[in-house]
């Protein structure tokens, strides 16, 4: 039999196929794919799996006819078997002749590389690196305004001091306040500087917390659910940061849902398989979804809303930081969050490993400033 095992951890979903187009093998990203195990996939044909699987048969025949490598580019497919949006592939699928000892023995490889996943891992690191380099910008001007703003109250103060006419002392008080609500923003904008504390952590005790915080503030008003997997491994990760990384996204599900007739949010933790984090692959990793049920985040804001100071409340409630901060501490810990959101169903899916890696991310945000 053909050696798979370095087919078991790569990222592409891999089929072996037997002359007689059955399948030998499928690894686990192919099970992921498909959305079946390995046991009903083995032993199974092409037309079992996929309802369109003929759109795969002029590849076959000819990687097995010229003993070679064919690839059809961005073919569409459906599972067989299922009806809803998840059922549709849009792939690049390469068919490659395998020469085996044993004509019983796996005579093609086939690969299928979703689309859709090749984009979307592209444009999420893009937007993780702008975002990047926002909030260095916006920290080194924080940095640049907190020297002067402390010398410019200073002075105030001694020229208040100073003053023989009681009725100025009005104008200092509003140089000394503005500095100070200055000062308050500056040192918002700043807040992430400390290096986190990895401990392994039971994520359900830290979302309690969170659900508490939130039926305090929200309970009266707001249906909140926990939809918990309780079997999960406990991940390593800083309890304060990540707690307050799910508050602020779960206080912004609850104060976008305040408008709907009757506003529900969910947390829910789950495994996620296969995931891409920080460049790195992993079999598995933590997922927590905060879902609610409110109008959503338009489309053309997705890539806005984790922008430091970027807000659409009109209402004074926004300072526009939750995102950025929940985006640093979630980079720190090597993980992402992803967005989904139409009308009536937004999630935002923090997604973390379980185990810290050993060194430290690349990014600069997790220097040390003062
Ligand atoms: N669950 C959500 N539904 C709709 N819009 C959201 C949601 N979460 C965040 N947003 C959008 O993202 C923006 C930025 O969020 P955030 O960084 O927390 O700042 P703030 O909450 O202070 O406005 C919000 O103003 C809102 O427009
Ligand atoms: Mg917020």
């Amino acid at each position: 039999m053909t050696d798979t095992a370095g087919l078991e951890l790569i990222s592409t979903a891999v089929l072996l196929m037997t002359a007689g187009r059955r399948i030998a093998y499928a690894n686990p990203a192919a099970e992921n794919l498909f959305a079946q195990s390995r046991r009903q996939l083995v032993g199974a044909r092409l037309g079992d799996v996929l309802r369109d699987a003929e759109r795969l048969t002029p590849a076959l025949d000819l990687a097995l006819t010229h003993r070679a490598s064919y690839t059809e580019q961005e073919i569409e497919l459906h599972l067989a078997g299922k009806t809803n949006g998840h059922a549709r592939l849009l792939v690049n699928c390469t068919a490659t002749f395998l020469d085996s000892p044993h004509a019983s023995d796996p005579q093609l490889i086939v690969e299928f590389r979703p689309i859709d996943q090749q984009l979307k891992i592209a444009r999420e690191a893009k937007i993780a690196e702008q975002n990047q380099a926002n909030r260095e910008l916006v920290r080194n001007l924080a940095h640049e305004i907190k020297n002067p703003l402390g010398g410019i109250r200073g002075a105030a103060q001694l020229l208040e001091g100073e003053l023989s006419e009681p009725q100025l002392v009005e104008y200092t008080q509003v140089i000394i306040g503005e500095a100070d609500r200055l000062q308050n923003l500056v040192n918002k904008l700043l807040t992430p500087h400390k290096l986190p504390r990895y401990v392994r952590t039971d994520i359900h005790v830290l979302l309690d917390r969170v659900l508490q915080l939130l039926k305090n503030e929200f309970g009266a008003t707001h249906t909140l659910e926990a939809d918990f997997d309780v079997s999960l491994p406990e991940p390593e990760l800083d309890g304060e940061q990540i707690t307050q990384v799910l508050l602020n996204i779960a206080r912004n599900a609850c104060q976008s849902t305040a408008a709907v007739s009757s506003p529900e949010v969910t947390l829910r933790t789950r495994v996620a398989r296969q995931v891409v984090l920080a460049k790195r692959r992993y079999r598995m990793a933590l997922e927590v979804a905060v879902v609610d049920n409110g109008p959503g985040v338009p489309l053309a804001l997705r890539d806005r809303i984790f922008y430091p100071l970027f807000t659409t409340r009109t209402d004074g409630t926004g300072s526009g930081l939750g995102l950025s901060i929940a985006q640093t501490f979630v980079a720190q810990h090597y993980g992402v969050i992803e967005v989904d959101s139409e009308p009536g169903h937004t999630e935002f899916r923090v997604i973390l490993p379980f185990d810290h890696p050993a060194e430290p991310p690349s990014h600069a945000d997790t220097k040390a400033k003062p």
